[in-house]
């Protein structure tokens, strides 16, 4: 029996990330590979307790279908925790979805044709390729710095494509964010290009010392389409996302959603709406920064100490950035190596990494490398930093050593 493929499963790949994340589960390994949050930061009690009272008070309509836009109260929050923030949202332009990639799925059947252009930053989330590229669209990089998109790139590159795909929150691989004067000339571009926006920000409440400029979605609301996540300030498994969508752009949405899952799950809703009642986000998040920035701080510590500079020590040595939030830091390997080919060593020495040209809509960095800082504890991250030290100093002298014959 043979299946005929549709085209557009031809262009579904395997994460690399989820490959990786098998090499990494050998024992004993210190792994900067994974993307995910600290176990250690999941509200297991007060996610007990509602549980208990939304299946007590509530536990008929918690288990039966519901409507599909997502749990009124759910919403609600959503929204005023947004105006909070200075966007401009009404409860009635919040979709709930099934993770806030299910909203990177849906954008992608509502926005894109096969051949559509699609505008990326360099580089960017992984997770948003793998879920643009089976509508066959055209991916192009844009050129970026340590604060995401230039402007006059953007701006080149604007006229005809469907839409700009965004992170300007501690990014995922990077770890960099936009200033508030970046995110006044991207939303700029937006406007006077006629360009939609697709913000992402999972990682925006994860800060260490101040909060991130307000959204790009709060400069240009009618253009931009906002996903959020619960997933790193509550836990990923719950798979709870929102987008937030311009009115004229919604009812589209919404009918993806309807045909891709009808809903997201009520008892999860439910119970996340009982959790966020009064106030719990102020108390529970700031734990999660400071968990995030002591493990940042080790990291960084330990690269310094590994490698005798604080992050930019010259093409022959490894070079990082300092990312003010969020989950990742964003490392450049000495001239000469190669991420992918050192990765085997590295998991000789008991340590793995993310190599950073997976997350290249072209032409990848072959020598970037994105590494996790908050799964391992802080003593695990200074011995996986000696270890990455040691691998990459032999990397080097292996590279520079004559060739045998
Ligand atoms: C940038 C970015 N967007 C979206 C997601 C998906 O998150 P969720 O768990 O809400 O589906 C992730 C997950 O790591 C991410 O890093």
């Amino acid at each position: 029996m043979t299946f005929t493929l549709a085209q557009r499963a031809h262009k579904m790949n395997p994460s690399v990330i989820r490959e990786i994340l098998k090499v990494t589960e050998k024992p004993g390994i210190i792994s900067f590979a994974g993307g995910l949050p600290s176990a250690d930061t999941f509200p297991i009690e007060a996610m007990q307790a509602a549980c208990a009272q939304v299946l007590g008070q509530d536990g008929k309509a918690a288990l039966q279908y519901a409507a599909s836009e997502g749990y009124g109260p759910l919403r609600d929050w959503v929204a005023q925790e947004l105006q909070q923030q200075g966007m401009r949202v009404g409860a009635d332009q919040v979709l709930i979805t099934t993770g806030s990639q299910q909203g990177l799925d849906l954008v992608a059947k509502v926005l894109i044709d096969a051949g559509s252009r699609v505008l990326v930053e360099t580089p960017t989330y992984l997770g948003a390729l793998q879920a643009f590229a089976p509508m066959e669209p055209v991916i192009e990089g844009v050129a970026s710095d340590d604060q995401g998109v230039l402007p006059d790139a953007l701006r080149a590159q604007a006229a005809g494509a469907r839409f700009a795909y965004l992170l300007p929150n501690f990014q995922n691989p990077t770890g960099r964010t936009m200033s508030e004067a970046r995110r006044a000339a991207v939303a700029q571009v937006a406007i006077d290009t006629g360009l939609p926006l697709i913000e992402d920000n999972p990682y925006g409440d994860l800060w260490f010392d101040q909060a991130p400029p307000p959204a790009l979605a709060s400069r240009h609301p009618e253009g931009t389409l906002y996903l959020g996540s619960f997933s790193k300030i509550l836990a990923p498994g719950l798979r709870l996302g929102y987008v937030v969508a311009p009115r004229a752009l919604y009812p589209k949405l919404l009918q993806a959603k309807q045909a891709a899952d009808l809903h997201t799950p009520s008892f999860n809703q439910r119970v996340v709406a009982e959790v966020l009642k009064d106030g719990f986000l102020q108390r529970h998040v700031p734990t999660i920064r400071a968990r995030y920035q002591a493990q940042c701080q080790a990291m960084l510590g330990a690269l310094e100490q590994a490698f005798g500079h604080s992050g930019q020590g010259g093409d022959d040595s490894l070079a990082w950035n300092r990312p003010a939030g969020g989950m990742f830091l964003w490392t450049r390997l000495p001239a000469g190596l190669n991420a992918v080919d050192l990765l085997p060593l590295a998991v000789e020495h008991n340590v793995a990494f993310v190599p950073g040209s997976a997350f290249y809509a072209a032409e990848p960095d072959p020598r970037s490398m994105r590494l996790s800082f908050v799964t391992p504890s802080v003593a695990e991250i200074e011995r996986g930093v000696v270890a990455l030290a040691q691998a990459i100093a032999l990397a080097q002298e292996r590279s520079r050593a004559p060739a045998t014959a």
